[in-house]
């Protein structure tokens, strides 16, 4: 028996897992990545990619977890001590330091929004100010490095304390306000004047934008935003009980997560084209350059606008949290470190990587694309490979039976983790060489 600890009860581990998976990922990076790639068209194929892939790997992800106890190294080497998988263990530990690296970066710029939002001086302003105010603010290379120091710094504060503590506790408060808030924006987003141009860019899809770089970015997202490929939900699921039905408690952080994204499209895409001056294809600072609009359009705004980027940098602290758990995790039980020293070296390290983010948008951009779109997508394809055919559909069969009294897609889910699954990311991040020819 273990020692481990374990979550307070189910929707505890529910409640954490949506906490790392809702984030960031869906409040900034799907608004911004739809603009880009087309409107409607991704969102369709987002959706399609979160039930064709990312459910089958999130309970795939969580049994490996469970049955082994482990972080994403350990549990490779339980199953399999000999061959090369514990390199996919390394690369999911790696990846976590590095998606923790940029997607600090964007966290302080919500801690900086937040600030703006307080202070008034995001009051009452159009497109054209929005922009420049965003400009001016990224550019500030001192106070970027500061505020991505200072999120990183508070994410280890709280993964020293330990797991159920910190984690669950903040989930609890913190999601059913999201939720809530982002329905009032949306609410106002969808009633302003020629709100329609909006809601047809996000909702009728054009197939005619379709290409491969549209499919990859569409399954790069969906993995990010279930915070699948590189084990974090797989180090969460090995502090999930025996007694937990596994298949029901992912599609609920599943069906959270998604919602949550695209709540937040319909918040940013009616509201964009309402006031015009800023484009849909505006990159990574889209949302920043359109939420203090809507501020300026409601009433209240004045509170609201804090309320909502303080609901914003929880929902990144707990996504950050289990991106800094799994490199700790690792170093913890696999090489004995304190939880101490293992968030201080990796705290640092992760600090070392945001600088260069935090001072370069070409960078951040860069970062993003390799860790936390390819490489989530090659960790999603060993897991399924590893899951579908080393420790075999049968071994975690019997995991996911316990607790889970009747798990009626059991064939149809073995058959998709070993083929299907493991297949179509193949064609997919085979597809642009594919098709170049
Ligand atoms: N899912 C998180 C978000 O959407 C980001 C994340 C990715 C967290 C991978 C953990 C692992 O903000």
């Amino acid at each position: 028996m273990s020692n481990r600890e374990n979550w307070g009860s189910k929707i505890g581990f529910i409640l954490a897992a949506a906490g790392s998976a809702v984030g960031l990922g869906n409040i900034w990076r799907f608004p911004y990545m739809t603009g880009k790639m087309g409107g409607a068209v991704f969102l369709v194929v987002y959706l399609g990619a979160v039930i064709v892939v990312g459910l089958p790997i999130m309970i795939a992800e969580i049994a490996l977890g469970r049955a082994t106890n482990k972080n994403p190294v350990g549990a490779y080497t339980a199953i399999k001590p000999k061959g090369g998988w514990k390199l996919v263990g390394f690369l999911g530990v790696l990846t976590g330091v590095m998606i923790f690296s940029f997607y600090s970066v964007v966290a302080g710029w919500s801690v900086g929004y937040f600030f703006k939002a307080i202070t008034g001086e995001l009051n009452n302003i159009d497109s054209a100010k929005a922009g420049e105010i965003f400009s001016t603010f990224v550019a500030n290379g001192p106070w970027q490095v500061i505020l991505t120091g200072f999120f990183i710094l508070i994410t280890a504060l709280i993964v020293v304390m330990g797991v159920t503590k910190g984690i669950e506790r903040m989930s609890k408060i913190m999601m059913p306000a999201l939720f809530v808030i982002l329905i009032l924006l949306v609410i106002r987003s969808v009633t302003l004047p020629n709100a329609g141009i909006g809601l047809e860019f996000y909702l009728k899809p054009d197939f005619s934008k379709i290409n491969p770089e549209v499919v990859i970015a569409a399954m790069g997202q969906a993995f990010f935003s279930l915070s699948l490929g590189m084990g974090a939900m797989m180090t969460y699921g090995s502090y999930l009980s025996k007694k937990d039905n596994i298949p029901s408690a992912g599609g609920w952080v599943a069906l959270l997560d998604t919602s949550v994204a695209v709540l937040a499209g319909f918040m940013i895409f009616p509201a964009l084209f309402s006031v015009g001056g800023i484009q849909p294809t505006e990159g990574p600072g889209l949302v920043f350059q359109v939420l203090p609009i809507i501020f300026s359009k409601i009433p209240l705004g004045i509170i609201v606008g804090p309320l909502f980027f303080l609901l914003l940098i929880l929902a990144a602290l707990t996504s950050t949290i289990s991106l800094l758990e799994v490199p700790v995790a690792y170093l913890i039980d696999e090489r004995k470190w304190s939880r101490k020293k293992a968030n201080l070296v990796v705290g640092l390290l992760t600090f070392l990587f945001g600088i260069p983010c935090a001072l370069s948008g070409k960078f951040l951009g860069l970062w993003d694309l390799i860790w936390g779109n390819l490489s989530l997508s090659i960790g999603a394809f060993f897991i399924a490979l590893f899951v579908g055919h080393v420790w075999k559909t049968a071994n975690a069969l019997q995991e996911i039976s316990q607790g889970t009294k009747e798990f009626k897609l059991a064939r149809v889910w073995a058959f998709w983790v070993k083929y299907i699954s493991p297949l179509i990311i193949l064609l997919i991040l085979l597809s642009k060489i594919l098709s170049s020819n």
